[in-house]
């Protein structure tokens, strides 16, 4: 069979791609459609300085790329950064901890970006008071007020901002990671009471991986989790250009069992299913591939879970301009129920210390596989500017 032109499906059936394609209402290219991805060529003609740097903020990593900035340009000089708060993870982010590490990667970007064009901005986390302990005590209240004047550093990491993806396929086994790279990517990077540490030593690579296998299963298996990510599913380029956020897939086959009816969204994967496969496989290869990882730590206050943030992206683009991929396999740290166990081994694998009681005790905020892909990471899509603009 030529594999170019079927789709093999579940219980053995095919589907002929040519067939496939006008049925997903397109070409059979995995590509995501240009215009979802068109953030990544940069803010363009635009020509206020603050929107120029808040084009570049928004290709921020960030959890289930929900993309939950808003941002406040009413006041002359000043930048009023908000949280969106239609766009949170209560399921597997109770806490929004996830949500203001994606808010740090913003500040970072968005303060390097002003930098790069004479700008230097001072950044004053809450200035009406910290957001509530939980997501559901959160109000209105902005997490930082940005203010700007002539100045600013150039940072030698911004000329890798749009080059910045993450790799969310499996790593090449056959190329390790070297400790010299290892180094030069922790190199630099603690900031504001948060260190970075890791391990590319083949010993001590098996707990980890497994750490990783165990714990996605626990995501992938509670319902309300799975289901967080299901909905957030964006399957070809009609959804992907109508949402530009979330999990986006558009891979022929994909899009093909989406388009026969194969791809249930109210309900997780059922056991068995071409769907429940694709999504354990996926995850397994993930985990049983790191050649490497690399955490963030800190305490757990408001205050550190930005700042882990803005070391995270920088240890990134510090990824990128090493050639090496960096992925965050967030599942053992989410604070849900079912998933304390792998919390708590989390804390002891990587800290040798139990998981955190208070804010004040040391917390792992950040935990990434690292190696090699066959092919570049592809750009995920972002919402267009306006849409972040109050
Ligand atoms: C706090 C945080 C947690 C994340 N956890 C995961 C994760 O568990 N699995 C994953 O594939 N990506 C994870 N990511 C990466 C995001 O999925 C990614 O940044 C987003 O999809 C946008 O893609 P990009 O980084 O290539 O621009 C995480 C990112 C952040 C900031």
């Amino acid at each position: 069979m030529d594999r170019r032109n079927f789709i093999r499906l579940a219980g053995g059936g095919v589907i002929a791609a040519a067939a496939a394609a006008p049925i997903a209402g397109c070409s059979i290219s995995s590509a995501y459609p240009a215009a979802a991805v068109e953030a990544w060529n940069g803010p363009g003609a635009e020509t206020d300085p603050r929107k120029r740097a808040v084009a570049y903020a928004i290709t921020a990593p960030n959890p289930h790329n929900l993309q939950p900035w808003l941002v406040d340009l009413r006041e002359p000089n000043v930048i009023t950064l908000y949280t969106d708060r239609e766009r949170v993870l209560p399921h597997t982010d109770p806490y929004g901890r996830q949500i203001l590490i994606g808010h740090g990667a913003f500040l970072e970007l968005l303060v390097m970006a002003l930098a790069g064009q004479g700008l230097a901005a001072h950044v004053a986390l809450w200035p009406q008071g910290e957001l509530g302990a939980s997501l559901k005590d959160w109000d209105r209240r902005p997490i930082a007020r940005i203010t700007l004047q002539p100045g600013g550093t150039r940072d030698p990491l911004f000329a890798h901002v749009l080059n910045r993806h993450t790799p969310k396929s499996d790593f090449d086994t056959t190329r390790p990671v070297s400790a010299d790279t290892l180094r030069a990517l922790k190199a630099g990077m603690a900031r504001d009471g948060i260190q970075a540490a890791g391990t590319v030593d083949a010993a001590a690579l098996g707990p980890l991986r497994e750490l990783c296998w165990q714990s996605a299963k626990v995501e992938l298996l509670t319902p309300r989790t799975v289901m967080e990510s299901v909905h957030l599913t964006r399957v070809g380029p009609g959804e992907i250009l109508e949402h530009r956020d979330g999990i986006s897939l558009n891979s022929p086959f994909i899009r093909a069992v989406d388009a026969v009816g194969m791809f249930d969204r109210k309900n997780p994967p059922a056991e068995g299913s071409e769907a429940y496969k694709t999504m354990m496989t996926r995850f397994e290869g993930h985990s049983r591939t790191a050649m490497g990882f690399v955490w963030l730590t800190g305490r757990n206050r408001r205050a550190d879970q930005v700042n882990a943030g803005r070391a995270y992206v920088r240890l990134q683009l510090q990824a990128t301009a090493l050639g090496v991929g960096m992925h965050p396999m967030s599942q053992a740290l989410q604070e849900f129920a079912e998933m304390a166990p792998h919390y708590e081994r989390a804390h002891q694998l990587m800290l040798g210390r139990p998981a955190p009681k208070t804010a004040d005790d040391e917390t792992v905020q950040m935990f990434c596989r690292l190696g090699y892909t066959a092919v570049p990471a592809p750009a995920t899509p972002r919402r267009p500017l306006r849409a972040f603009v109050v």
